[in-house]
């Protein structure tokens, strides 16, 4: 999603604008800008494609003190550099990530009194209503018109006539800032800031923040001085750069050892999970009648897994809802149906709408998020930190197994408060998970293996996963990544289910993948191969090692690490992560940022 950075204070600032951009790719953008405020006014770049071009078209552009800078995912107005940001409009140029939901509204209302866009973005609106409500007061302007805008912005604007002042107002988009002896940034995420500190804080909601090379204030809608909360990024930017893996969302697979650790070893006390941020809502939890689960894409299926074991364990009645549905469909929650919200970004719009409408309805919400301090974080009754890092590549990896052991970890911690386990099982479960980083260690060693199975499939069109139980959870996590990185059709299914329809699209060299990690449903998923091989399709069991597979049943075999069941979803999403990756790679596509596709979908 759309990138922003800004700078104002004794240093150059052109250059700080085209790192921080650099280090914003990873959110997806087609296209960049900059605008740096110079002795003769603000001068404007922008283009079309990568920072790359955008740096090339920015060596012969004045250098200045203060600037903007923003990579965009078109939204409103195509892909083109008129669309780009920054836009200007009289004395005011900003930057703007989000959706304003009234901007045909506001657009008109501006046609009224002459003035007409140039782009057709909702973000030259914002600059033209900021610009016709300015007589010389910047926070007047901006506070007017972000009472006037619906929807969601993060927006950060230069006044030509006030050079030595940078302001900021956030609703519903992310934002951070920080502040040096250098001078003041601001941020869509604290990746791109690094290098200037390490001390940040989120801005509040709909408060000014003006930023001076001093350092910067922040001011309610009343003129109140607000204080913010400070965070720390407790990682460094060489946790965010390659450190020599040809891409990000390789080097992230292989990070995962590392990240359940973290995630999980400060969790086990005496032998047992005990988590303590969900006090807020151990009450709840402990009479819940019911749960629900919401989240989107990736982070949905770690619920759709986490669905499988809560059931299990708890014979608590668990829905798992995409957040996007969730939001608009009056579910029946209330006091008694915690709702838990998963997610890496902590910023996914529909998440945070659902949350929204969770708390609304007097649903304790629990939340398991990547990203310190953001929205989701700050919003929720209690929050359970899952520590994989920062996450760059676009296809989510180590969070995903993070978030499989967070839930995992709810799932024990429910048990002992609801009594559904006893010490002796919640022990036995405590030292399982703690073997999770091993078995997904002893997965990535097969890599190689995985990687001969790519080479022989990844010319295919389309491509099918099928499983049972925990393993229809994966299947789907499998054949998402598979779409998003190497533009091929995929669908995944209860493997029982394919019969039903789906199996008269299997053709000769149609490849199935049939997942089979649950001990009491694997010859059936294995049977359910057979009949997709009968049809001529290429499949390709992937079954926990030392468990039989008819020799001559299947074109290409993987095996997963362990005795399968719950502890099985480790490694086998190694696999099917590498499985991906490596289809991909051997397609030439750019794996880590895949076309169409932002990291953290912060508009609806
Ligand atoms: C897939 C992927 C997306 C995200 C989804 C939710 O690889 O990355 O499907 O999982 O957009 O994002 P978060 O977890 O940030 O809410």
């Amino acid at each position: 999603m759309c990138g922003i950075i800004g700078y104002i204070g004794t240093k150059l600032v052109k250059d700080i604008l085209l790192d921080g951009l650099t280090r914003l790719e990873y959110r997806g953008y087609d296209s960049a800008g900059i605008a740096v405020l110079t002795p003769s006014g603000v001068e404007i770049t922008r283009t079309v494609g990568k920072v790359s071009a955008l740096k090339e078209a920015a060596t012969q552009a004045a250098d200045g003190h203060a600037g903007i800078g923003h990579t965009r995912w078109a939204t409103h107005g195509g892909v083109t550099v008129p669309n780009a940001h920054p836009h200007r409009c009289g004395r005011v140029t900003l930057v703007h990530n989000g959706i304003i939901e009234n901007f045909a509204l506001l657009r008109e209302r501006l046609a009224r009194s002459g003035r007409f866009p140039l782009s057709e973005t909702d973000t030259e609106i914002a600059a033209m209503l900021i610009d016709s409500l300015y007589d010389g007061d910047p926070a007047g302007a901006i506070l007017g018109a972000a009472r006037m805008i619906e929807g969601a912005f993060a927006l950060v604007v230069l006044f030509e006539d006030r050079p030595e002042r940078l302001y900021a107002i956030r609703r519903g988009s992310p934002l951070v800032a920080l502040s040096n002896e250098d001078g003041a940034y601001v941020a869509s995420d604290v990746t791109a800031l690094l290098d200037h500190g390490r001390d940040y804080f989120v801005p509040p909601e709909d408060v000014l923040l003006v930023a001076r090379r001093e350092g910067i204030q922040l001011t309610d809608q009343a003129g109140n001085a607000v204080r913010p909360q400070m965070l720390r990024a407790d990682w460094d930017y060489t946790a965010a750069q390659k450190a020599g893996y040809p891409h990000y969302m390789l080097k992230e697979i292989f990070e995962q050892p590392q990240a359940l650790t973290r995630t999980i070893l400060p969790r086990v006390r005496e032998g047992i999970i005990q988590l303590e941020e969900t006090a807020p809502v151990d009450d709840a939890l402990k009479g819940a009648r019911q749960l629900f689960i919401v989240a989107c894409g990736t982070a949905m299926h770690a619920g759709l897994a986490a669905k499988t074991l809560m059931e299990n364990m708890l014979r608590l009645p668990v829905e798992v809802d995409i957040a996007s549905e969730f939001r608009y469909r009056d579910p029946i929650a209330d006091a008694g149906t915690p709702v838990v919200l998963v997610s890496q970004s902590g910023e996914t719009a529909d998440t945070v709408a659902a949350l929204r409408l969770a708390r609304l309805k007097g649903a304790p919400v629990v939340a398991v998020v990547n990203v310190k301090g953001s929205t989701i974080a700050r919003e929720s009754d209690a929050v359970i930190y899952t520590h994989a890092g920062p996450e760059i590549a676009v296809a989510s990896t180590k969070a995903f197994t993070v978030q499989l052991a967070a839930l995992y970890m709810l799932t024990l911690h429910m048990a002992r408060l609801r009594g559904a386990l006893d010490q002796d099982r919640l022990r036995e479960h405590a030292q399982a998970l703690l073997t999770a980083p091993q078995l997904i260690q002893e997965a990535l060693d097969r890599e190689s293996q995985v990687r001969e199975v790519a080479d022989a499939v990844h010319r295919a069109t389309d491509m099918f996963y099928i499983g049972r139980g925990l393993d229809v959870a994966m299947a789907q996590e499998g054949s998402l990544k598979l779409k998003e990185i190497c533009y091929l059709h995929s669908e995944a299914y209860g493997a029982g289910e394919l019969k039903h329809g789906t199996i008269s699209l299997i053709e000769p060299g149609v490849p199935t993948f049939a997942l089979a990690t649950q001990r009491e449903v694997y010859p059936k998923t294995l049977s359910n191969m057979r009949e997709v091989r009968a049809r001529g399709g290429t499949v390709i069991p992937i079954v926990t090692d030392g468990w039989e597979v008819e020799p001559g049943s299947y074109d290409y075999l993987l095996r997963v690490p362990g005795e399968g069941g719950v502890l099985a979803v480790f490694p086998l999403a190694a696999i099917l992560q590498l499985l991906a990756y490596h289809c991909a790679v051997y397609r030439g596509l750019p794996v880590d940022q895949p076309r169409n596709l932002a990291k953290s979908v912060t508009v609806e």
